[in-house]
């Protein structure tokens, strides 16, 4: 008998197929995440899941899926699960880093580049009639920007996707990088011609400030509002990472009262956000839905590569992305 396997959500069918030669697969078919309680039932009769950044695997959760031996999360970030508690249970976690590297960064240079020369404000300009209506045509102060060549770049967190960022900064816009991390890369340093500064540093430098770190208890409202207090008045803040890295209700704060220049957020800490929230009000704040992975090769990369790890696990071998390594030490890959 094969095992089962149930994902949360819709795949591409090209790659159920392939997952149909190992696993007995169940799809969750609907567009909107199931429900906790359905997870939590499904947990207890399944071998081995795929999940979604909106599915919540915690310790309850985990303790009560006594069958089930493999979590292939279909993201990078992976802040949904309690993986302390599924390594102490010999759970395997698999995430999918580096194939929405691109994709990831792409959106983030799209957002400063909306928010840098106000796109989302022009575009309603047209759309709404507002430029008819005021027969301006080519006005010589109508809708000013401003331009990245030259200016500050500040990154947070320089692993996969923010280097990436960086690296278009230098070589693309010709813009000046400082970054934030917990480890020094004096690789990228040279490699880029970059520098190290500390949070608190970079937040009071930078022209852009843009969020790369993955949410955890470190990063929880790092950006909150003493921080924000301390960037410049002209800086725009851009997030691809996680909503709850910053402080929301500090953001509005800060852009109620000019502290910052705009925003433009991929993430929430509620997702999807309020419509009525008072982020909606600002003509300098652009908002997308977490779209940062959504391109058609990202997609169907990260589920061949979610594919790719419950094949590798059913086989026997390390899956190729495993993120809890301990949880070899615990119990070997495979069924059996
Ligand atoms: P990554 O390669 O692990 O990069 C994260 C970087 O942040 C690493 O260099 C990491 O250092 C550093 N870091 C971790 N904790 C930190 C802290 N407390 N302070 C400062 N730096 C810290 O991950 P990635 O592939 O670039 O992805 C980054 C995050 O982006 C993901 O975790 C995910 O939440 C988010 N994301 C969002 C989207 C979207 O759709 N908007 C798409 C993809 C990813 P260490 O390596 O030393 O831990
Ligand atoms: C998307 O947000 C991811 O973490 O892959
Ligand atoms: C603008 O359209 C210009 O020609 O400068």
């Amino acid at each position: 008998m094969k095992p089962k396997l149930f994902i949360t959500r819709e795949l591409f069918p090209d790659v159920i197929d392939k997952l149909c030669k190992y696993y007995d697969v169940e799809v969750w078919d609907r567009y909107q995440p199931p429900p906790y309680e359905v997870i939590l039932n499904k947990a207890r009769e399944v071998d081995a899941m795929v999940t979604l950044l909106t599915d919540r695997i915690d310790c309850n959760l985990l303790q009560q899926a006594k069958r089930l031996r493999i979590i292939a999360q279909y993201a990078v970030g992976y802040d949904n699960i309690d993986v302390e508690c599924a390594t102490r249970l010999g759970i395997y976690i698999t995430n999918t880093p580096g194939v929405l590297t691109e994709a990831t960064a792409e959106l983030t240079w799209a957002l400063i580049l909306a928010l840098a020369r106000r796109i989302v404000e022009a575009d309603h300009f047209v759309r709404w009639g507002e430029w008819y209506r005021l027969k301006t045509g080519w006005h010589p102060l109508m809708l000013l920007g401003v331009e990245l060549k030259g200016k500050t770049l500040g990154v947070i967190g320089l692993g996969r996707i923010g280097s990436r960022v960086a690296e278009i900064a230098v070589k693309g816009f010709g813009m000046r990088v400082i970054y934030y991390d917990i480890v020094r890369r004096e690789d990228l340093e040279k490699a880029l011609g970059i520098e190290y500064r500390d949070l608190d540093q970079l937040l009071q430098e930078a022209d852009i400030v843009t969020i790369h770190v993955p949410l955890t208890k470190e990063t929880y409202h790092m950006i909150n509002e003493e921080r924000l207090k301390k960037m410049k008045r002209s800086a725009l803040l851009i997030n691809t990472a996680r909503g709850a890295v910053i402080d929301t209700e500090a953001l509005v704060k800060a852009l109620r009262e000019g502290w910052i220049a705009g925003a433009a957020l991929d993430v929430f800490e509620q997702e999807p956000i309020d419509p009525n929230h008072p982020l909606m009000a600002f003509k300098n704040v652009v908002l997308v839905p977490h779209i940062g992975s959504a391109t058609y090769e990202a997609r169907h990369a990260m589920a061949e590569l979610v594919a790719e790890n419950l094949i590798a696990f059913y086989e026997g071998r390390e899956p190729p992305t495993l993120v809890n390594k301990e949880v070899l030490k615990v119990r070997p890959p495979g069924f059996k």
